[in-house]
C-alpha cells in the first residue's frame, strides 16, 4: 500500500546529519512543525547554537537535542546514537544528509580529498544505518531513510571538478535504491532527495574539513577559488531550504521513492537516459537467459504510478 509505515509523524523521532544548517536544519524546522522530537548532528558548533537558538525562539526546544558529531568518525556515531535512544527512546527517521561542496578535479584529487568526500557522504550514511536501522526495525512502529543526493547524482553538470561528489550522491541513490524492497518488510520506507540549487551553507568548503582529511597541495579546494563559490548558496533565485523540509515530509508521507525539488532538469535527464538505452547492444539475449534473470531486469520499485514499495 502506498505511504508511510508509521501511523504518524506525530511524536516520532527523527535524526539529521548534516541537521544544523541548509537543508538538514529546513528537515528539522518542518518535522518539529508536525511535532516529531529532532537530533540534529552536525560538526558545526556555532550553526548547532544558532539552530538551538532557532528553537528556543519558536518555543520548540524540548523537541530539539543537538549533538556536535563528525559523521565520519565511527566511534564518535556510535556515541551520538546511545545519546539519541537515551535522550528520546527510539528513533523513526533518518536522514543522511551531512554532505560538503567538494569541486576536486580527478586529475588533482589526493586521498584525503577522496577520504573526506566518501567518509562523510557514504561513511556517514553507512554509520547511519549500521548504528540506526536495526533498532528501527527492532521497535515496529514503522520508520523511514532519507538520503540527500543531488542532482548532480543524477544529471552530471558539464563542469570541471566534483567528482568526488559526483561519485558520493550516486552511491547515496544506490543505497536506498536497493535497500526499498527489502525494507518494505520491515515497514521502513526509503526517500532519496534529489536537490537542486538551494540556499545553504555548502560552498563554504574547507570550514567543515577534518583535520585528519587536510590536504595542503590541494589548489582547487581552497584560496581564491573557494572564496569565490562562497556566495553562491545566498543566491535568492535558489530554493529556500524551508521549503525542501516541507518536501521531505511529504515525501515521507507518500513514501515516495525520490524527492526532487526542480523541473528544469527533466529535458537534460532525458539526453541522459537515451544515451544510455541507445548504448544497449542491438543484438537480442536468449529468451532462455532472459528467463532465468526476471529479477535483474524489472524491479517493482520503478512501476510508474503512486510508489507502492
Ligand atoms: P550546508 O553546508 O548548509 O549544510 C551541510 C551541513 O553538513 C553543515 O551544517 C555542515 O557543518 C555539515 N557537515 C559537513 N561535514 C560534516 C561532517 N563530517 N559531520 C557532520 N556534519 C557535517 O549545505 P546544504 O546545501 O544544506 O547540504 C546538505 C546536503 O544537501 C549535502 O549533502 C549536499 O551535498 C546536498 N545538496 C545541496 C544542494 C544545494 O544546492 N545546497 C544541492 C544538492 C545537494
Amino acid at each position: 500500500m502506498p505511504g508511510m509505515y508509521m501511523d504518524t509523524l506525530n511524536g516520532k523521532v527523527a535524526f539529521i546529519t548534516g541537521g544544523a544548517s541548509g537543508i538538514g536544519l529546513g528537515m528539522a524546522k518542518a518535522f518539529v512543525g508536525e511535532g516529531m522530537n529532532v537530533v540534529i548532528a552536525d560538526i558545526w558548533q556555532d550553526h548547532l547554537d544558532e539552530a538551538l537558538e532557532h528553537f528556543r525562539e519558536t518555543n520548540h526546544e524540548g523537541q530539539v537535542h543537538a549533538i556536535r558529531l563528525d559523521v565520519s568518525d565511527r566511534p564518535a556515531y556510535e556515541r551520538a546514537a546511545a545519546e539519541t535512544l537515551e535522550r528520546f527512546g527510539k528513533l523513526h527517521v533518518l536522514c543522511n544528509n551531512a554532505g560538503l561542496g567538494a569541486g576536486m578535479r580527478l586529475k588533482n584529487t589526493t586521498y584525503q580529498d577522496w577520504d573526506w568526500a566518501m567518509g562523510v557522504m557514504v561513511g556517514g550514511a553507512v554509520n547511519g544505518v549500521v548504528n540506526f536501522l536495526p533498532r528501527m526495525i527492532e521497535h515496529g512502529e514503522g520508520g523511514h531513510i532519507v538520503n540527500t543526493s543531488s542532482m548532480s547524482g543524477v544529471l552530471q553538470p558539464a563542469m570541471m571538478g566534483g567528482e568526488t561528489y559526483t561519485t558520493g550522491k550516486m552511491a547515496m541513490i544506490g543505497m536506498l535504491e536497493q535497500g526499498r524492497l527489502d525494507l518494505a518488510e520491515d515497514r521502513i520506507g526509503c526517500s532519496i532527495l534529489i536537490p537542486g540549487p538551494i540556499q545553504s551553507n555548502i560552498f563554504k568548503i574547507g570550514r567543515t574539513r577534518p583535520d585528519r582529511f587536510k590536504n595542503e597541495a590541494a589548489a582547487d579546494v581552497g584560496g581564491a577559488a573557494r572564496a569565490a563559490r562562497a556566495d553562491m548558496g545566498a543566491n535568492p533565485l535558489w530554493m529556500k531550504p524551508e521549503r525542501v523540509g516541507e518536501m521531505v515530509v511529504e515525501g515521507i508521507r507518500k513514501n515516495a521513492l525520490y524527492i526532487f525539488t526542480h523541473s528544469m532538469f527533466r529535458a537534460g535527464m532525458q539526453e541522459k537516459f537515451q544515451k544510455m538505452l541507445d548504448a544497449l547492444p542491438a543484438e537480442p539475449d536468449s529468451q532462455e537467459l532472459i528467463d532465468s534473470l526476471g529479477m535483474f531486469l524489472h524491479n517493482p520499485i520503478y512501476a510508474s504510478g503512486p510508489d507502492a514499495k
